[in-house]
Order: structure tokens, then C-alpha cells, then sequence
């Protein structure tokens, strides 16, 4: 892996900000023969990269920094303005939203900062990270109010939203529709002449239809899984079965469609609706869709304590720590929301988790001997029939089983350990 400072670098694109978006795409750009500069602050990710170890898990990605490598044609740095010499700059930086239900751009806007005494005429800046609408309107007038540059002649921007899932970028990268709206219909042209390497169909719009389109498939997907945890809750008050229910919604009936329950977060779900909610028209809606989906933790625990009354010196194994099912990625997780309810009620807790070793038991220390068990993340692992086995053999005879994704397929929340294994055994 080159630094910057050993190429004479006039490279076609720069990505800022190398984290689970940039890394991989300034990687697939590379890998389709372009020449990338790489540029992250952060010291320890660039020199694992350097080292040519990819700093998280993403399928596939390993292979493809080894390749790229051989390649020599992605170039790191840690001084934004480098990226000035490419010809498009992407910006994947991190975007959250302050507790004020209002998106955070300071990030954004002190990387221009870095970036503009150094940006070349001609050059395109495309914003790939998640953003409120009005966004892209506002980088385009603050690149032109800082340089008296003017967009769509002396320097082009368009939003072109990351749409990929975790674990599925090498795929999806050359599948997915890719959406590009620009300020202007030049700004979407180059754009879209940067995205159609990785050969699909380029949806081209407006800036805010791009942005909107984006935050409202977050939207959509987190509203879809608010619907069965809040069904979930509603079910234990007339003590009925959450899957039987949801079953007979969906079963042979052509507007079914309910999803299952889980615990419903990550980075992206957590906060993007945040960038619609800051000027909603209904204020509080997508806030109650949150809630629903926020307090999917505190209910596990309520449930544990209606069943088993104080918690106090129990143990609780809690498994999953990853918001996502498969994945190393644990922020934003629900998982640590759940432990620090558990904490509170003095309970004594065991965690597994089997793609963060560091902070892992072996799966049969956390569950040897537990009163309760509870499945956080939807890992494949605990749906081995050998995961549940374990339980059977080393945990309580009375143990309290709790897995609102029905990880294990016992049909159940609530289940105890006793009732599992004379099931399983019939
Ligand atoms: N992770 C996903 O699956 C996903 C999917 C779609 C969209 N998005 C969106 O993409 C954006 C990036 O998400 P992510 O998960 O890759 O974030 P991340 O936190 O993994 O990566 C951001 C990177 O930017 C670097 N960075 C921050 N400020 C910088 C600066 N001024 N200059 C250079 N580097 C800087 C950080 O060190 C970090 O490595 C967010 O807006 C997110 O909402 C993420």
C-alpha cells in the first residue's frame, strides 16, 4: 500500500472517510482500475489498512484489499486536503443526528473546510453518506459562498446515497440501482459517468429527491420492524403468542406481509429518520416508531421480572452483541442498551457473542448455569440446533429462555428450558 506522499498523485477519485462505506467503494473503484486516494483521520484504521488488514468484517473485502494491493493504485492519506487533486471526491463520512432530532454536519463541513483551499475547477464532489434533505443544496452554495466558484461550471455536486446492507457491499455494488441526483444536470451527468463503472442502472433526479429517496428507505424499513416489536408487546398483555399471531396475518393472505420482531437498530435505522422528523409535518410519528423499537430492551427485561420476580444475583447470558445478524458491527446495538437494564436490576451477566471474541465467554461458559437467557442478535450460530442442545445440557432445568427473533425456533419469547427440551424430545 502507497502513502500519498510517495506517489505524484493525480488520481480520478478520492474517497474521505474510510469506514464501512468508503473502504469498501474506494476499494471497488480501485479494483475496476481507477486510481483512488484513500483519506481517513483516524491513524489506526490507515495503518491497518496499510498493513493490509481490513479494520472490520465485510465479505469479501479481504481478498479484494489483497488484490488491490498487488495493484498498487489505492493511495492512503490522512490529510483531506489530498483528495483536492482528484477528480471526483466522495464524501463518506459519518452523519449522526444530535439528541435534538437534527442531523449533525459538522463533520462534513470541517472536512470542506480542509478540502477547499485545494479543490481544482472541474472537480465533482458527491456526498455517498446518508444526509437531511437540502443537504446537498447547502455543500453546493457553501463550496461556492467559500470560493466563489460557481456549481455546475467551475465544480459540480451531487448526492449518490449508499444503499448497500452490511456484508452484502461486493454484491450489492453491482447490482443495485444507483441513485444520482445532482444540483444541476451537468453535476448528475459526471456523477453518473464516476458510478456507471460498477455497470448498473443509474436512476437519475434531483438532489432532494436522492436524499429523500434514501432516508425514506430507512424510514420505511424501521417503521416495517416497529410493527411486529409493538405487536410483540401487545401480545404478552393478552398473553398470547406473537408468532401464532403474526402467522395467521401472513398465512395465504395476499396483504399480509408483517415482519418478525427483533431488536431493531444500527447506525443508520437509529438515527435516520431523525433527518426527516427535524421539520416533520407530523411531529412525532417516526419519534413513537423509535420508541416502539427503543424499548424492545426494557420489555425483555419486564418480562424476565414478571416471570422470575427479582434478578439480583441471577445469572443472565446475554447472546448477540452485533446490531446485525453476521456481523463485527456493534454500534448503535440495542445488546448494550439491554445490558445496562440488567445491570440496574443487579442481575449478574454473561455475554457471547461470536464475532466480538474480545468481549466474548465461550459460548457454554455464558450459558452454564444461566437462569435466563437472552437472545439479542439473530447470529446463525444460535440457530444450530447444537446452540440450543448446549442450553438444554448446561444451563437451569428452570432457565428462562428469551428470543424475540426465534433464533432457537422455539415458537416462543418466553420460553423455560424444561418446556424447550420435552418439546424437542417429543
Ligand atoms: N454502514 C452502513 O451500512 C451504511 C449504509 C448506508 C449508508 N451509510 C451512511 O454512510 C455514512 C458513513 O457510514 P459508515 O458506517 O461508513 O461510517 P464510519 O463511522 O464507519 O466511517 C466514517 C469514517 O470517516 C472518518 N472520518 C470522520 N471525519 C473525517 C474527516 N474529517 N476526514 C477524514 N475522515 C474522517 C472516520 O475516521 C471513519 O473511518 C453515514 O452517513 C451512514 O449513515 C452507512
Amino acid at each position: 500500500m502507497l502513502d500519498v506522499d510517495e506517489v505524484n498523485w493525480g488520481g480520478d477519485v478520492a474517497i474521505i472517510g474510510l469506514g464501512r462505506v468508503g473502504l469498501p467503494l474506494a476499494l471497488s473503484f480501485a479494483d475496476h482500475g481507477l486510481r483512488v486516494i484513500g483519506v481517513d483521520k483516524d491513524g489506526r484504521r490507515l495503518a491497518t489498512v496499510r498493513a493490509g488488514r481490513m479494520p472490520f468484517k465485510e465479505t469479501g473485502t479481504q481478498e479484494l484489499l489483497d488484490r488491490v494491493n498487488a495493484k498498487g493504485n489505492l493511495t492512503l492519506t490522512d490529510r483531506v486536503a489530498d483528495a483536492g487533486a482528484a477528480e471526483h471526491i466522495v464524501i463518506t463520512i459519518g452523519t449522526p443526528s444530535f439528541s435534538h432530532i437534527e442531523i449533525d454536519i459538522r463533520d462534513i463541513r470541517a472536512a470542506l473546510d480542509e478540502l477547499l483551499p485545494a479543490l481544482r475547477r472541474g472537480a465533482s464532489l458527491i456526498l455517498r453518506s446518508t444526509v437531511a434533505p437540502g443537504t446537498t443544496e447547502f455543500v453546493a452554495g457553501y463550496v461556492a459562498k467559500r470560493t466563489g466558484l460557481r456549481a455546475g461550471r467551475d465544480f459540480y455536486v451531487a448526492h449518490a446515497p449508499e444503499r448497500i446492507a452490511e456484508g452484502r457491499f461486493l454484491t450489492e455494488i453491482h447490482s443495485l440501482p444507483c441513485i444520482v441526483g445532482g444540483v444541476d444536470d451537468m453535476s448528475t451527468e459526471r456523477v453518473v459517468q464516476l458510478f456507471e463503472v460498477f455497470g448498473t442502472e443509474m436512476l437519475r433526479t434531483t438532489a432532494v429527491a436522492a436524499e429523500l429517496a434514501k432516508i425514506w428507505t430507512n424510514i420505511l424499513r424501521y417503521t416495517k420492524f416497529a410493527l411486529p416489536n409493538l405487536l410483540m408487546m401487545n401480545c404478552e398483555q393478552y398473553d398470547a403468542n406473537v408468532f401464532e399471531v403474526i402467522d395467521l396475518i401472513n398465512r395465504d393472505y395476499p396483504r399480509g406481509g408483517m415482519a418478525l420482531p427483533g431488536f431493531t437498530a444500527g447506525t443508520c435505522l437509529r438515527k435516520d429518520f431523525a433527518f426527516s422528523e427535524e421539520r416533520s409535518n407530523a411531529p412525532g410519528m417516526l419519534l413513537a416508531v423509535s420508541r416502539v423499537n427503543e424499548s424492545v430492551p426494557l420489555f425483555v427485561v419486564q418480562g424476565v421480572r414478571r416471570r422470575l420476580g427479582t434478578l439480583n444475583g441471577k445469572k443472565v447470558a446475554v447472546l448477540g452483541l452485533t446490531f446485525k445478524r453476521d456481523s463485527d458491527d456493534d454500534r448503535d446495538s440495542l445488546s448494550y442498551k439491554l445490558i445496562r437494564f440488567l445491570e440496574r436490576e443487579l442481575a449478574d451477566i454473561a455475554v457471547h457473542d461470536p464475532f466480538l471474541p474480545q468481549q466474548s465467554e465461550p459460548y457454554e461458559d455464558a450459558v452454564a448455569s444461566a437462569d435466563v437467557i437472552i437472545v439479542a442478535t439473530n447470529h446463525s450460530a444460535y440457530s444450530d440446533t447444537a446452540a440450543l442442545n448446549t442450553i438444554l445440557m448446561v444451563a437451569r432445568p428452570d432457565c428462562l429462555i428469551v428470543d424475540v427473533w426465534n433464533a432457537f425456533g422455539t415458537g416462543q419469547v418466553f420460553s423455560y428450558a424444561a418446556e424447550v427440551a420435552a418439546v424437542t424430545a417429543a
